[in-house]
């Protein structure tokens, strides 16, 4: 059986197993995942939100005093349930570490090495990694029916989903392979010092870290196997059905060129985005064109209606606005076309609390999508 099409952020919010929100830089994704989440949580489902995002402003909203490595139930009366947490790679590395391992001493031996501290944190990837890494294991943890994924503001955010294929080229590597061949008889070590180009680096980056990088991949021995089947089932479900991307845009011109890069990024990556937000929007203030309400506004003046005049040069204004916006706005409806599309509004203030998040989720629910 086909799965249902998808019509509305309702339907996104009620059959999605993970919703990825992207975008560029202050244009809500954090906002709308929160309202995703909490609205989700409304229709009775255990939501879980994951924010990738350091920035201390989702615990702020969501009346926390902070957010961790591990889920905080949020205090929200609803049906269902709704829990919060934000990444930290490090903590998430080492729990594969020790997932991975295959005994105490092995799990001690990487775990102490000041190469793999260095990697953990720092290798390029790594965070991105432990993004897909927790993305999975919350998809498979059974508290939670939802995961509702904030990105990161930069052009990076979907650079997890090439981080397990990433991974998977880096335990394929020759030198690394080379390096976690069973040494016979200890003698790995002294070998691979040996060699003059490695004597030449050791030089360079020291003797120590020289020492530390070869002890750490020959204690890596055996856990890449983990590793490798742990990235395929990544890689898999991020790509798979379950996984509905949302991309959040304003109107302005550079954010919607973003919001454009994010969507052919998606493309290239054979995944088709679901959801388009279209946030921050000006209202187009009923139906009718600038040009109607300029004309009525002419019509006023003959009649010398002077004040319906103004009034109707007013809507003129604002709707030119908000016309300017929608054509803005066209060539990512056009290079999104099998999305569902909502629109939101600029409000009069910021989104800073669990009502206002609230507010902004029924009216994703509730306004009608249209292209
Ligand atoms: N529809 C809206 N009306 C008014 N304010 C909004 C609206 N949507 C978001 N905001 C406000 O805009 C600001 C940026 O929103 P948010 O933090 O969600 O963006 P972001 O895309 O996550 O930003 P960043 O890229 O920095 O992580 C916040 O102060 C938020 O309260
Ligand atoms: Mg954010």
């Amino acid at each position: 059986m086909s799965p249902k099409k998808i019509q509305s952020f309702s339907d996104i919010i009620t059959t999605s197993r993970i919703i990825i929100c992207c975008g560029s830089g202050g244009v809500g994704k954090t906002t709308t995942a929160a309202a995703l989440a909490v609205q989700a949580a409304h229709t009775g489902r255990r939501v879980v939100l994951i924010t990738i995002d350091p920035a201390r402003r989702l615990a702020d909203a969501l009346g926390l005093d902070g957010l961790s490595n591990d889920p905080s139930r949020v205090d929200l009366a609803c049906s269902g349930e709704l829990w919060a947490m934000m990444l930290d790679a490090r903590s998430t590395f080492d729990d594969v570490i020790r997932r991975e391992s295959r005994d105490l001493e092995q799990q001690q031996a990487i775990l102490e090495n000041p190469f793999y501290s260095n990697i953990a944190s720092r290798l390029s990837g790594s965070q991105e990694y432990m993004a897909a890494e927790k993305l999975y294991e919350l998809s498979n943890d059974e508290r939670f029916d939802l995961v509702v994924v904030d990105t990161p503001p930069s052009r990076e955010a979907l650079d997890f989903l090439d981080a397990p294929q990433k991974l998977m080229n880096f335990l394929d590597h020759r030198v690394y392979r080379w390096l976690v061949m069973p040494a016979r008889g200890g003698l790995r070590l002294l070998n691979f010092a040996a060699q003059p180009i490695l004597k030449t680096i050791g030089r360079v980056i020291g003797a120590d870290v020289l020492a530390d990088a070869v002890n750490f991949f020959q204690a890596f021995e055996g856990i890449e196997e983990g590793f490798r089947q742990r990235s395929v089932a990544v890689q898999e479900l991020l790509k798979s059905s379950s996984s509905t991307y949302i991309v959040v845009a304003c109107a302005h011109n550079d954010t919607i060129q973003e919001a454009i890069y994010f969507t052919e990024q998606l493309a290239e990556a054979n995944i088709n985005i679901t959801g388009v937000i279209l946030n921050r929007l000006q209202p187009p203030f009923g139906k009718g064109s600038s040009a109607a309400s300029l004309t009525a506004a002419r019509k006023a003046d003959k009649t010398g209606d002077s004040a319906v005049a103004v009034l109707y040069r007013n809507l003129a204004h604002l709707r030119s606005l908000s016309e300017a916006q929608e054509n803005a706005l066209k060539p990512l409806l056009e290079r999104s076309s099998g999305a569902v599309v909502v629109r939101l509004y600029q409000r009069a203030e910021d989104v800073h609390d669990l009502e206002a998040i609230a507010e902004l989720g029924r009216d994703l629910v509730a306004t009608t999508t249209t292209r």
